[in-house]
């Protein structure tokens, strides 16, 4: 994935199994050049194999926090950390959204590309992997919209990477219902196993949070 190897760990995201990943990459601005003024500290939600995490330490974040749900995606973003020569400034943690990180911890941008596929409340996990595509009820995109935005910086970001395969409805209500508002700031449609899929990156704004995505729209016009 953008022209460097990276390790794949068993029941970890596969970040080639479909294309949302490298999407992100470009959504994100880390596909080739950097195209995103990617400085300060990163907070990666999911952090899978650690692509996106390690993509954005090399891309000039100070400070990256790689955490995902899964212990295996947390050893496989420290793996790849390492094969990059990026862990004295990345590193993984094992974390339910943002219940294992401490509770003064602030970023500059938080970042998650979700569980986005929407499944019944009661729903229960058949596999690790089913994990990475599926949010039951979306409880856990309800926390993120409502934790998000208060765990950033004076200024910083809380990204959210959404498609088409989710109910952006539902979204919707849940960002009303948590007092939060989405604003779109990319999106690319791409073919996907015979599909086509509509992937977004929203800022989701609201709370203590300082918008900015007027400053961003404003450095980085999108060319998407
Ligand atoms: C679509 S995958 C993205 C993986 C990686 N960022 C990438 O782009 O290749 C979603 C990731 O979110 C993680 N995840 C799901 N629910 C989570 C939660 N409540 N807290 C933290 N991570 C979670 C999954 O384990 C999975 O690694």
């Amino acid at each position: 994935m953008n022209g460097r190897e990276w390790d794949l760990l068993d029941e970890v995201f596969d970040p080639t199994h479909t294309a949302s990943t490298a999407v992100a990459m470009v959504l994100l601005g880390l596909s080739g050049a950097p195209s995103w003024p990617w400085t300060g500290s990163l907070l990666e939600i999911g952090c899978g194999t650690g692509t996106i995490a390690v993509s954005a330490a090399l891309a000039g974040c100070e400070r990256v926090i790689a955490s995902d749900i899964n212990p295996n995606a947390v050893r496989n973003a420290a793996l790849n950390a390492a094969r990059h020569g990026v862990t004295d400034r990345v590193s993984a943690v094992n974390s339910d959204l943002f219940a294992g990180l401490p509770a003064d911890e602030r970023l500059d941008t938080v970042y998650w590309h979700s569980n986005f596929v929407l499944a019944p409340p009661d729903y229960r996990y058949r596999s690790v992997h089913e994990r990475a595509y599926v949010d039951p009820g979306y409880a856990a995109h309800r926390r993120y919209l409502a934790e998000a935005p208060d765990r950033l910086t004076q200024g910083g970001r809380a990204l959210l990477h959404f498609s088409s395969r989710g109910d952006l409805t539902a979204l919707r209500r849940l960002a009303r219902e948590t007092g939060r508002e989405l604003r779109l700031l990319r999106s690319v449609t791409v073919p996907d196993a015979g599909d086509v899929v509509r992937h977004m990156l929203w800022e989701v704004t609201g709370g203590r949070a300082t918008s900015s995505a007027a400053r961003l729209a404003a450095e980085q016009p999108c060319a998407l």
